[in-house]
């Protein structure tokens, strides 16, 4: 059984996560923590989340739980997850990190943390979306460097405050990497204006935001006369808190390393 405590409870992810890991028989929730001085510290978790008692009375920080939990499951923003990433370093602890929208300095923070503790960070922890990078990385091989132009297109709900997605940026990564282009330098996030035609080898991003669409991605290769879509959509956030849980059972005690969902779903070639 692994011990998974959950970071952010009180948040749309959050909530999913108590519930994937109360339902999960292979872990048992250790503790979760809302924010510090928050009106819903001592509040049953399960309750909460309005799944019936859970016996996990919500806590305001982790020092509270040190000796419940052996993964930390956190889906917050890049500033806390940094503070996690200290004290799961400290104290021995796994981390499952879904947090999206870190800044490159904030990114080689996280690496240096994963020198440290075993930590699975991915942008989507749905089994699909990890499955797709794999179609994509396959169909840029056949038709990148064969006339077809590749375009990224996603959409989410009004809440999201990064763009684009960090799913979007994963699948445009799989892409450049599987064609050895540099997503850095053949990226184009925007375009407005007379910003001339397209060139051969950019990647082009899209973003709509609205309602209460939980996620969807499509990546188009398109040539004259043909175009192939590979798509992605989620429909309940549920999937991702799924990833997460199977993920914290899959990290637990492992080396320190920074691993990813193709790890734990046995996606990675050779
Ligand atoms: N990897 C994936 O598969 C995946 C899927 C969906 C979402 N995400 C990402 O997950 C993140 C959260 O998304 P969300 O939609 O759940 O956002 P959200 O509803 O705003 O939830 C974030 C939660 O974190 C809490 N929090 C932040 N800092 C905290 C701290 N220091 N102490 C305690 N609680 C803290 C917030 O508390 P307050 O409400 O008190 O501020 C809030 O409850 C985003 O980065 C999103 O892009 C990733």
């Amino acid at each position: 059984m692994t011990r998974i405590a959950i970071m952010g409870a009180s948040g749309r992810m959050g909530r999913m996560l108590v519930q994937a890991v109360l339902e999960d028989e292979h872990a048992d929730l250790g503790g979760a923590v809302v924010r510090s001085g928050s009106s819903l510290v001592g509040v049953d978790i399960g309750e909460l989340c309005g799944l019936g008692r859970a016996g996990v009375t919500a806590v305001g920080s982790l020092d509270r739980i040190i000796d419940d939990f052996d993964v930390l499951i956190d889906f917050t923003t890049p500033a806390t997850t940094l503070d996690n990433l200290a004290f799961c370093a400290e104290h021995g602890k796994g981390m499952v990190i879904g947090t999206t929208g870190l800044d490159a300095e904030q990114s080689n923070q996280l690496e240096a943390y994963a020198k440290r503790l075993p930590l699975v960070f991915a942008a989507n922890m749905s089994t699909g979306v990890n499955l797709s990078l794999n179609l994509l990385a396959t169909a840029a091989k056949a038709l990148g460097d064969a006339g077809f132009d590749i375009e990224v297109i996603e959409a989410h709900h009004r809440h999201k405050v990064d763009a684009p997605s960090g799913t979007a940026l994963m699948m445009g990564r799989a892409v450049a990497d599987a064609l050895g282009r540099d997503l850095d330098q053949c990226g184009v996030f925007s375009r407005v204006g007379q910003c001339g035609p397209r060139r051969s080898d950019e990647i082009g991003f899209a973003t709509v935001r609205g309602g209460d669409i939980v996620g969807e991605h499509t990546v188009m290769f398109v040539a004259e006369g043909e175009r192939i879509e590979i798509t992605h959509k989620a429909s309940s956030r549920m999937t991702f808190a799924r990833g997460a849980a199977r993920a914290a059972g899959w990290v637990a005690g492992r080396a320190p390393g920074h691993y990813d969902m193709q790890d734990v779903l046995g996606l990675k070639h050779g």
